[in-house]
């Protein structure tokens, strides 16, 4: 079988050379899938793509047209696969739903840590031979109240973390998860993990109901120097409205592994580039934000898991079984 990888790094040609089946014949293609690059996936069954290529209706009729059948995610969020179309096409879809939630929890740990302790500063301070400590004062995350939205798998990981620092927890999600009783977690509504939270942590999927969930009205509920963390989707946050949460010193702390347009920015080098994002730079002008560019998956018993998953869902797709990993048949 044919399959055209769309963002391709070095790194999913090595994980798919190791991992994969090899009756799989990968073509890589470094471009983004969108309606100008859709063309490049001809001659080719299927296509494996990632978190900011683009699935919408007119690129997958685009595949179609070329007669691909399969679309296989090499990640859990499929918020960017218009998936009605894809079924009104017949074109089957499948993903790796779940292949390290700890890999994610434990980057959301690493980010909570690094902001709270300013090990973003430390570092550069020492190698500056600089050992002063004012302004390094942190916070003991024991005894704090974390709020976790979003209990799935990557927030039952995360929470199962904060458990053992002997944090609180306050959870809110639409489906609730038995174990999160078991770590002493409660589920509350939103306004009161909002108001009791020091640390909120969003580990929920982009949908229409979670689009801009973190919006002024929320960020206005929060504790005053609240620390906010989002390794989920970008656009769970309304950047602007967190950019002025940050300037009144509402937020006292921002970690973002996501960010609404990254598309334009994140998985490429553009250090020689002027970047014209003016919300993005902005971000970044801050002591107190930490940004890291959708790296939270990136552990190599991830990737392994994420080569290997997709190589069985495309085999499955070739033979007409099911994996269970299916969103659109
Ligand atoms: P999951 O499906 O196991 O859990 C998601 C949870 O969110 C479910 O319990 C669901 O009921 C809940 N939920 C859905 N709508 C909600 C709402 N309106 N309010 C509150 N909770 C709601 O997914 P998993 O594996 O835990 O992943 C969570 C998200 O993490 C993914 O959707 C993806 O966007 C993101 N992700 C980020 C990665 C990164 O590298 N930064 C890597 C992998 C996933």
């Amino acid at each position: 079988m044919k399959v055209a990888v769309f963002s391709a790094k070095k790194y999913d040609r090595e994980g798919f050379n190791q991992w994969a089946d090899s009756s799989l014949q990968f073509t890589y293609i470094e471009s983004r899938l969108s309606s100008d690059s859709a063309k490049l996936a001809a001659g080719s069954h299927a296509v494996c793509v990632f978190v900011n290529d683009e699935l919408n209706a007119a690129v997958l009729q685009q595949l179609s047209e070329m007669g691909i059948e399969m679309v296989a995610l090499r990640c859990a969020g499929f918020n960017n696969v218009d998936l009605d179309a894809a079924k009104a096409l017949g074109i089957r879809v499948a993903r790796v739903p779940a292949y390290s939630p700890e890999a994610v929890a434990e980057h959301t740990i690493g980010m909570m840590l690094c902001l709270n302790r300013k090990l973003h500063k430390a570092y550069n301070r020492v190698r500056d031979d600089n050992f002063a400590l004012d302004g390094l004062l942190g916070f003991n995350l024991f005894g704090k109240t974390v709020g976790l939205i979003g209990t799935g798998r990557i927030g039952l990981a995360t929470a199962r973390i904060l458990h053992g620092f002997g944090c609180r927890l306050l959870c809110h999600d639409i489906v609730q998860n038995p174990l999160i009783a078991e770590l002493g977690g409660r589920y509350v509504p939103l306004a009161e993990l909002y108001a009791q939270s020091n640390v909120i942590s969003l580990h929920c999927p982009l949908t229409p109901d979670t689009k801009h969930l973190i919006n002024h009205y929320s960020i206005g509920s929060m504790q005053d120097g609240v620390m906010l963390i989002n390794t989920s989707r970008g656009a769970l946050i309304d950047s602007k409205a967190v950019i002025a949460g940050l300037k009144q010193r509402k937020i006292g702390y921002l970690g973002l592994d996501v960010y609404e347009q990254e598309a334009d920015l994140f998985f490429e080098n553009l250090s020689e580039q002027v970047i014209d994002d003016d919300v993005f730079k902005r971000l970044l002008t801050f002591p107190n934000v930490l940004i890291t560019g959708h790296q939270a998956f990136f552990t190599r018993e991830a990737l392994q898991e994420i080569c290997q998953v997709t190589s069985d869902n495309l085999l499955a797709f070739a033979s007409n079984t099911a994996t269970g990993n299916e969103l659109a048949n």
